[in-house]
């Protein structure tokens, strides 16, 4: 049913890498990539679209250019390239562990338990947290997480698994108890961000970055959240994870539009051009088959969870993908990056792109992406 959204995605990706050797896109406004270096955040969703679409295909084309990137991403984990962040995660699983997880490469492995000790040194141990952003005793940011983290928390459990050092198991798990205390609300919705007092680690408040205001839901943030507890489940076996995922995935799925595909943030007056975050919905698909893989199977949410992944892969392949047009460089439409700060508002979003894809795949052949 998937084979044709499959197929468009992954000639669009065989045609950006024949089109931009050697680069990597980066967010940009008016419905295209800009191709530059590896310097942001965003790097490892296009490899990790390279290493799902020779999965899927078994053509070396792709696996060939995922290769190609692996020496750059080493470079930038050794010369510590804009890594003053904890999204090392997102880069480092989606390029060096898949290519370990695919291809069985040390080379990949010794990459990846690199870039697992630079995101351990992101630990604050007076305040309990891994620090978003910023070097450490940063006025604004010393003492701040952001959901967003849970994602880059499997990089530490797999080099737990890897080295059997205890020191990345600790501090991923503290960190997603953390988050689950107070970036999760009692009504299952959450915050995009909190702040604790760097020093003793006091709690001082939520907020938002990104989302319409401190106390609203930003659609993303929600996404994060379902995918990640997912994950620390998988991972710790802890329950209460589980039933955090599940929380939070209620709280998205009642808040769904018409056509199954979330607004930017679910507080936000609607109006007749407000933006969506199709990248957001193709998070919690992927959110939602992690649970439906770890649910029992007598579990009363099944049925919901399989509906919901369905309605909303089929709204965005039938409505937001751009199978109808062949030389968009990115393959959903209406992501939004930052809408209140003005930044790509309405745009492809190459991690929309990633997950629409691995939720693709992981429906269609079971392949589970690379977390
Ligand atoms: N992790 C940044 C974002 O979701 O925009």
């Amino acid at each position: 049913m998937w084979s044709n959204a499959i197929e468009n995605a992954v000639v669009k990706v065989k045609k950006n890498v024949a089109k931009h050797p050697g680069k990597l896109p980066h967010i940009t406004e008016g419905q295209r990539y800009e191709w530059g270096e590896n310097d942001d955040w965003i790097e490892g969703f296009y490899v990790g679209m390279m290493w799902l679409a020779y999965e899927y295909s078994d053509e070396s084309f792709y696996k060939e250019a995922a290769e190609s990137f692996l020496a750059n991403f080493k470079d930038r984990v050794d010369r510590h390239v804009m890594l003053d962040h904890h999204d090392i995660g997102f880069l480092y699983s989606l390029s060096a562990v898949a290519q370990w997880r695919v291809t069985g490469s040390e080379e990949a492995r010794s990459v990846a338990l690199k870039a697992a000790e630079t995101l351990f040194a992101r630990w604050r141990p007076e305040a309990g947290i891994i620090q978003a952003w910023g070097k450490e005793g940063d006025p604004e940011n010393g003492g701040r997480i952001i959901i967003d983290c849970l994602l880059n928390l499997p990089l530490l459990f797999w080099a737990f698994e890897q080295t059997g050092e205890q020191k990345y198991y600790d501090i991923a798990y503290k960190h997603a108890l953390k988050s689950q205390k107070f970036l999760v609300r009692g009504d299952g919705s959450s915050y995009h961000t909190f702040y604790f007092d760097s020093q003793n680690g006091h709690a001082l408040r939520g907020g938002t970055h990104q989302g319409y205001e401190d106390g609203s839901t930003w659609t993303r943030g929600q996404a994060w959240g379902i995918y990640g507890f997912a994950l620390a489940y998988r991972y710790t076996k802890n329950e209460s994870f589980l039933q955090t995922s599940k929380q939070l995935a209620h709280y998205f799925i009642q808040r769904l539009p018409e056509d199954n595909v979330v607004y930017w943030d679910f507080d936000v007056p609607l109006e007749q051009n407000t933006p969506r975050d199709s990248s957001a919905s193709a998070i919690t698909a992927c959110g939602l088959l992690e649970l439906l893989e770890l649910l029992d199977t007598n579990d009363s949410d099944r049925q919901l969870f399989e509906k919901v992944v369905q309605d909303s892969m089929k709204s965005l392949a039938d409505n937001y993908a751009t199978t109808d047009l062949p030389d968009a460089q990115g393959l959903l439409k209406h992501g939004s990056y930052h809408v209140r700060g003005e930044r790509a508002p309405d745009d492809y979003m190459i991690w929309g792109d990633y997950y629409y894809l691995e939720a693709l795949i992981r429906m269609q052949r079971g392949i589970k992406g690379y977390w």
